[in-house]
């Protein structure tokens, strides 16, 4: 009902602000990168679980009949229904090399903690270096910093800022470069922020027209789609799919069917040609 979901939207709040609070307090002022390449990795690292561990343990003291998905600690299932989806640091490559876009992602959902199979009822993300947060409940809208979001006009994809991400494999890689090769002439532009979170609050306040990502994770997703579809986005995938691993594409309605169309044209979502790695 409307006042659990008020008590969810204020509990992924708080957790994503005491967990934002411990990433901020601990990132080294310098962080000597190329010197340093793998003990910069290993704060990385170490900060990953140390906010996943904050995050599993209010969470532990404030609602231990409910399941948790996190990326680094994996599922443990619960008994309430209500499953916590958490990415302790989403854009961990911004985090290491300082710049400011990287965020503690915090969503409830209801349902199997997949993709596809689930409702997701309450979420925030939040930004840790500059503080914004955005927060969402199912049926409540979604809110920035106080402010009633919605997402852009409807624009012809000439006209519409596109983000995107990539993942981490060579060979997917070489795929999704294909298809940026082919969009990058139909756009105003693209932006790839580095968080697929805060990718998807950017849809929900207009800072991105649509955005679209191959290979994102439940813990990318869960609390930034919720956000976007609050803030009216359409948030889904290929040829009938749902949003989820395959693709997720997100925006007004019309600016996600003009992208849909194209990527589906391109086989974005196409399976990896057998190549080196
Ligand atoms: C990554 C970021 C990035 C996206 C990648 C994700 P992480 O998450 O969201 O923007 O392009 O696909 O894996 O690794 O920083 O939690």
């Amino acid at each position: 009902d409307a006042a659990t979901v008020a008590e969810l939207v204020a509990l992924a709040e708080r957790l994503a602000r005491e967990a934002g609070a411990l990433v901020r307090e601990g990132r080294p002022d310098q962080v000597d990168v190329a010197a340093t390449k793998s003990s910069a990795i290993d704060v990385v690292t170490a900060m990953d679980y140390a906010s996943e561990a904050l995050l599993r343990r209010v969470l532990a003291a404030e609602r231990p009949q409910d399941g948790v998905l996190g990326e680094e600690e994996g599922h443990v299932a619960g008994s309430s229904g209500v499953t916590w989806v958490l990415d302790p640091i989403d854009g961990t490559v911004n985090y290491l090399y300082g710049i400011p876009a990287y965020a503690v992602s915090v969503a409830a959902v209801v349902g199997p903690p997949e993709p596809g199979r689930w409702t997701a009822v309450a979420g925030c993300v939040h930004a840790v270096a500059d503080g914004r947060t955005w927060v969402a409940g199912r049926g409540q809208g979604a809110y920035r910093d106080g402010r009633r979001l919605s997402v852009n006009p409807e624009r012809p994809l000439v006209e519409s800022l596109v983000g995107t991400g990539f993942g981490y494999v060579a060979s997917r890689r070489r795929e999704q470069a294909r298809v940026v090769a082919e969009l990058l002439p139909q756009v105003r532009d693209l932006r790839r922020i580095g968080s697929a979170a805060m990718d998807l609050c950017a849809v929900a306040d207009g800072s991105l027209d649509a955005h679209y990502e191959r290979g994102l994770q439940p813990w990318d997703l869960a609390a930034g789609a919720l956000v976007a579809q609050e803030a009216g986005a359409v948030v889904t995938g290929l040829r009938g799919a749902r949003a989820g691993e395959a693709m997720t594409v997100s925006g007004p309605a019309g600016t996600v069917a003009r992208l849909v169309a194209l990527l589906e044209r391109l086989d974005a979502d196409r399976d990896v040609v057998a190549g080196p790695e």
